[in-house]
């Protein structure tokens, strides 16, 4: 039985490591070991929050057996409408995924999202030797927008953006 709860000072240090350990930090300017903290705490981070224009940044974490196993977050940018999100930092551990979990913080976000009045939530993603999660999106009807050259450390790969239209059911 997965709980999805709310990222706190008490989880933050593990939900960092769970999602640096999937993502790990290589330099960008947007990096999880920032946008957890400043979840939390955006006056402090706002110098950090201002650099990546990011804004409303929201957390949570998925807790089995009082283990956290999960992370998902949605954020906005500051220069785009208002009604947009977009799914943040999002991570499942090693050892319990493909048992639904990812499909239940996806879901949970999606919920997050319009239930403070977003429209559409945006997401991009970067098939690499670990997977192309590209379908798992569009089975739950996000909508490819357009794609560029990945500009990561990871030469010759491509970001797929892709939208899910809020207004619609699940
Ligand atoms: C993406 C992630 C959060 C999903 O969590 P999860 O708990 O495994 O998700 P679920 O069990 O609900 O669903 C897993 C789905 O992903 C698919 N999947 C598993 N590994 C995959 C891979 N390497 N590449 C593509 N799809 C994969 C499964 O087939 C399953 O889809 P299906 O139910 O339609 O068959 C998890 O795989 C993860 O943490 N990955 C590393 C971090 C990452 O890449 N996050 C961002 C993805 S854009």
């Amino acid at each position: 039985m997965v709980e999805i709860k709310k990222l706190t000072k008490e989880n933050l240090r593990e939900a960092v490591r769970l999602v640096c350990s999937a993502f790990p930090p290589e330099g960008e300017l947007e990096s999880a070991d920032m946008e957890l903290p400043a979840s939390l705490n955006p006056v402090g981070y706002k110098d950090y929050l201002d650099k990546t224009q990011m804004t409303d940044l929201k957390y949570w974490v998925a807790i089995s057996s009082a283990r956290l196993v999960g992370v998902v977050g949605i954020y906005s940018y500051q220069y785009e409408k208002t009604n947009t999100a977009w799914l943040g930092w999002f991570v499942v551990d090693p050892g319990v995924r493909n048992g639904g979990i990812g499909k239940d913080l996806l879901h949970f976000a999606i919920e997050q999202a319009r239930a403070i009045g977003k429209k559409s939530l945006k997401v991009y993603v970067v098939p690499d030797e670990d997977g192309d999660f590209r379908s798992f999106y569009e089975k739950k009807g996000f909508k490819f927008v357009g794609s560029e050259p990945w500009e990561g450390p990871d030469e010759g790969l491509t970001k797929y953006y892709y939208e899910l239209d809020l207004k619609g059911g699940f």
